[in-house]
């Protein structure tokens, strides 16, 4: 199989010998029974087969290999939400002592982790403002980093990442590369062919598709260096003086830590009711992810033709910044979520809101509608008015996640809005 759409339909399928469902069923129990004594000696000296969900369950396993072998990974580990797959990566890498350095244009809710909860356990962050710098990056670079962190396409101005560029600073210091790239998704880009070592999604987003429910992954590129002296805790023995993970699983060390230790003990393990949702979203992604592209990129379009809007931030606009790299990393779309902004600012953001009938207010993305939110006075409250300003994001600025709706209508429903703040000025 090597075509994306036949990929995200069968890669990870498992039919069960016998009686065949065509779906992946939802194996939706906490636990599995053991057959005998020594099936359950044979599992807990092994790992081999299941015993309680939250260490392993089928339904999980099968869209895991599915989101593994669409983003070309090695393995992939499913959790509860996108922010469990941040925390749990981070907290996988890192340790008291040492420190991260990553982009500043990230989610929200991300940076706040990195910013205030992280510093708890003794981790720090520093920020680089210009992610397409390799030098910004090197000069923020101590002896006691441990991982760099950026977006593919961040949120939420869709500043397109030089992946490539990035990555070989982290190598130059034997440091891992980490990708969200919740707002991608493989069919626009997959960052581990482009050299980073582990990405992330929210599988609230695009894979699950419909807004239903939350998921969270984590994708490994397999390559971890089992000489590296910078992960002891995954170079050394067990506390029972077993092997230890570079050991065992060699280039998998790290998403075997997560695995087994971060998933396992911290528990943020997804229900495989929502697994099987997000596997069956991610049968149609790319169809989805086109179309949204498409969408994203005919509004786009228009919004900078109309008189009240001062800037529209998408890579697929030719006289965009980052329409070079866009072209590049994205050549099949650039995605579905942007920002524009406003002349009349909040007042104009809120008459434009409140008129909107077909795009939907409210925080998320990669739904199949189309949502529109306030960046200064809801996701992005908590920066101040300097770092709203350097991060581009002034008192008119809406962003939007572009569904599959017919474009005339998304366009009518804006025009729809820009009616109302012209109405603001009668
Ligand atoms: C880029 C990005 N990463 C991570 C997250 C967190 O994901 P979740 O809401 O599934 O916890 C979000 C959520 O909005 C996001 O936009």
């Amino acid at each position: 199989m090597t075509g994306f759409a036949t990929r995200q339909l069968h890669a990870g399928a498992r039919p069960d010998p016998g009686i065949t469902p065509r779906a992946t069923p939802i194996y939706l129990t906490a636990g599995f029974v053991m057959d005998d004594f020594d099936h359950a000696v044979d599992h807990f000296s092994t790992g081999d087969g299941y015993s309680y969900t939250r260490v392993a369950n089928p339904t999980n396993e099968a869209v895991e290999e599915k989101i593994a072998d669409l983003e070309r990974g090695a393995e992939a580990l499913l959790v509860g939400s996108g922010q469990a797959a941040v925390a749990i990566t981070i907290l996988g890498l890192l340790e008291a002592g040492t420190h991260l350095v990553s982009a500043s244009q990230i989610y929200e809710g991300t940076r706040g982790l990195f910013l205030d909860n992280l510093p708890r356990y003794g981790i720090e962050t520093d920020f680089v403002d210009d992610a397409n710098n390799p030098l910004a990056w090197e000069a923020a670079i101590r002896p006691e980093t441990r991982a760099l962190f950026a977006e593919s396409i961040p949120n939420p101005r869709n500043e397109i990442l030089d992946i490539e560029a990035i990555a070989a600073v982290a190598h130059a210091h034997g440091i891992p590369l980490i990708i969200d790239s919740t707002l991608a998704t493989p069919y626009l880009v997959r960052p581990l062919e482009h050299g980073a070592d582990i990405v992330i999604h929210s599988a609230s987003k695009f894979f699950a598709g419909h807004g239903a429910v939350l998921g969270g992954v984590v994708v490994d590129n397999g390559g971890f260096d089992t000489s590296s002296t910078l992960f002891p805790h995954l170079t050394r023995q067990t506390r029972t003086g077993g092997p230890s993970f570079a050991e065992r699983a060699g280039g998998l060390a790290r998403i075997t830590y997560l695995r087994e230790v971060m998933a396992l003990r911290f528990g943020p393990t997804l229900s495989p009711f929502n697994a099987f949702l997000i596997g069956q979203g991610i049968e149609t992604l790319s169809l989805r992810v086109e179309r949204q592209s498409a969408n994203a990129l005919g509004v786009a379009r228009w919004l900078e033709q109309q008189p009240e809007v001062q800037s529209v931030d998408y890579s697929g606009l030719p006289a965009n910044p980052y329409h070079a790299l866009a072209q590049r990393y994205l050549p099949n779309g650039q995605g579905s979520v942007f920002s524009f902004t406003l002349a009349g600012g909040t007042d104009a953001a809120r008459a434009l809101i409140n008129a909107l009938e077909v795009i939907t207010h409210m925080t998320h993305l990669g739904d199949v509608r189309s949502l529109a939110l306030h960046l200064a006075t809801t996701s992005h409250n908590q920066r101040t008015a300097e770092e709203l300003d350097r991060a581009g994001i002034q008192p008119g600025s809406i962003r939007l996640s572009i569904g599959i709706e017919d474009l005339a209508d998304l366009v009518a429903d804006l025009d729809r809005g820009l009616a109302a703040v012209r109405a603001l000025s009668v």
